[in-house]
């Protein structure tokens, strides 16, 4: 305890007053729920490396994958109360701080390819989008690809009477919720951490997500059918607690914002391809059986899903639909 106090004497004394300041080296928790081996795993594996490179060692980065510090909801609380400095949460999950806007992203089929979304991201709205997260205390910094989301079952789901009654988790989205109540499903909000067992043991009977977390998280081992749907599109956004990052030196947080950008052109080239990989792997195992849809299958499933669009309209805004339909355009 005597220690502890002449510790910061000695720190008022050096005039040392921020909290970023007063540790050395600054530590960075970056905490996030799917395996280190996806497309937001390696980003966040890139970042620690160029941050610590670019800061000559003055930041560390501690990287918490798989949900081992704080599942979904937990880690947004965490990060406001400044538990954990850094996130990558997917669009879909911050409903619960209260803004549903990044919920756009999720509208079934509003994005053709990740050719078109960066013009989204890298453009006006995408810009604005995150500026919402400073009343929340949180600085937007970036946008990471996953992929598109597949429909898994133990069910072959191939015709929208398919999805009828079933159980599918969703993330804490109301436009995902909307898109499964479409199909006469029933979703049901749950931890990405959760998905694995509630499959296994029947709490759910589906799921929806990248080819990259259903492989990593071994969903094709406890779900006979995956349909390649590519129905709706998983991106996250880099997060950072704003009272640590405002007091950040300049020249560290310049530093850091020079690896984030690079570490976010590193992540978003080779999502694709981590994607590609898993369903590859997934095809291999021979677990579970991968359907395709004819066009006309397609277009019937597109067609089952529009109505959550208006709904959507009274939650993320319709003006903001129009608009990130104009710029995806
Ligand atoms: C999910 O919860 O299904 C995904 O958003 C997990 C993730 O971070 O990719």
């Amino acid at each position: 305890r005597s220690f502890a106090i002449a510790a910061s004497i000695a720190v008022l004394a050096l005039g040392l007053t921020g909290p970023a300041l007063a540790q050395s080296p600054i530590i960075i928790k970056f905490s996030h729920v799917v395996a280190t081996d996806t497309p937001k795993g390696k980003g966040a594996e890139k970042f620690k490396e160029l941050a610590e490179k670019y800061t000559g060692g003055k930041v560390k980065v501690e990287v918490y994958p798989n949900s081992t510090l704080y599942k979904d909801k937990e880690e947004l609380e965490a990060l406001q109360l400044g538990s954990v400095q850094m996130l990558a949460p997917s669009n879909s999950k911050f409903g619960p701080l209260g803004i549903r806007e990044f919920e756009v992203f999720d509208l079934p089929y509003i994005l053709p390819d990740l050719k078109t979304l960066r013009k989204v991201t890298e453009g006006p709205l995408g810009a604005r989008l995150l500026k919402l997260l400073d009343a929340k205390g949180i600085t937007g910094l970036a946008y990471w690809d996953n992929g598109f989301r597949q429909m898994s079952a133990n069910k072959k789901l191939v015709t929208p009477a398919d999805y009828q009654g079933l159980k599918f988790r969703i993330q804490s989205s109301r436009v995902l919720q909307a898109q499964f109540k479409a199909l006469s499903a029933l979703p049901q909000v749950m931890a990405f951490s959760e998905v694995y067992q509630a499959l296994q043991t029947g709490v759910v009977d589906g799921q929806e997500n990248t080819w990259s977390n259903i492989y990593t998280q071994k969903m094709h081992e406890v779900q006979k059918y995956i349909t390649e749907t590519n129905h709706g599109y998983i991106g996250y956004v880099v997060i950072v607690n704003k009272k640590f990052w405002d007091e950040l030196p300049a020249d560290i947080r310049d530093q850091l914002s020079k690896a984030m950008k690079e570490a976010t052109a590193f992540s978003n080239a080779q999502s694709q391809k981590e994607n590609d990989d898993a369903l590859a792997e997934i095809k291999k195992s021979g677990k579970s059986e991968i359907i395709k849809l004819t066009p006309e299958q397609d277009e019937a499933l597109r067609k089952a899903m529009e109505p959550a669009y208006k709904d959507a309209a009274g939650r993320v805004g319709q003006q903001l639909i129009d608009e990130f339909l104009k710029e995806a355009k």
